[in-house]
């Protein structure tokens, strides 16, 4: 089963949005398989970003990744990679759509509130560097088999 790697951005954390953002990957049908609540290291943050450590914004938004607490969280289904990216909406939340995470509640590119992986290679190393095998979850919802 796909799973993909979401983190609640300092700002989202800062700003309370922890339970409206959770919510909205629970009642769309996912299953969440990882959670926890952590103050990032440097050296986590930088090799997290590493794809843009040539870009003029790395630094500073290395520094906002560790300047206050994230949620990291793993959640598993059907085609979960590109549905979450769509649920968070566009990078710039000044074009995102309403109705996205970043949309309905983002004004500002370098506090865009979360993180989901790009495409599911991305999102096994993500997973890997976020999360022990032991601290993932394997279990199934019982509910209908096509809510994953
Ligand atoms: P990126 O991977 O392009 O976006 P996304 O988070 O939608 O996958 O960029 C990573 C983060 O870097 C992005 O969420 C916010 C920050 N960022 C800036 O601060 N300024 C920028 O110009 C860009 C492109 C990104």
């Amino acid at each position: 089963m796909e799973r993909t790697f979401l983190a609640i951005k300092p700002d989202g954390v800062q700003r309370g949005l922890v339970g409206e953002i959770i919510r909205r990957f629970e009642t769309k049908g996912f299953t969440l398989v990882g959670l926890k609540f952590l103050k990032v290291s440097r050296e986590l943050a930088q090799q997290h970003y590493d794809v843009h450590r040539e870009r003029p914004f790395f630094t500073g938004l290395v520094e906002f990744i560790i300047s206050s607490p994230v949620v990291a969280m793993v959640w598993e289904g059907d085609g979960v990679v590109a549905s979450a990216r769509k649920i968070i909406g566009a990078t710039n939340p000044l074009t995102s759509e309403p109705g996205t995470i970043r949309g309905d509640f983002g004004i500002n590119i370098g506090r865009n509130l979360i993180h989901g992986s790009d495409a599911p290679e991305t999102a096994q190393k993500e997973i890997a560097l976020w999360f022990k095998d032991e601290e993932l979850v394997n279990w199934q919802p019982h509910l209908t088999p096509w809510l994953h």
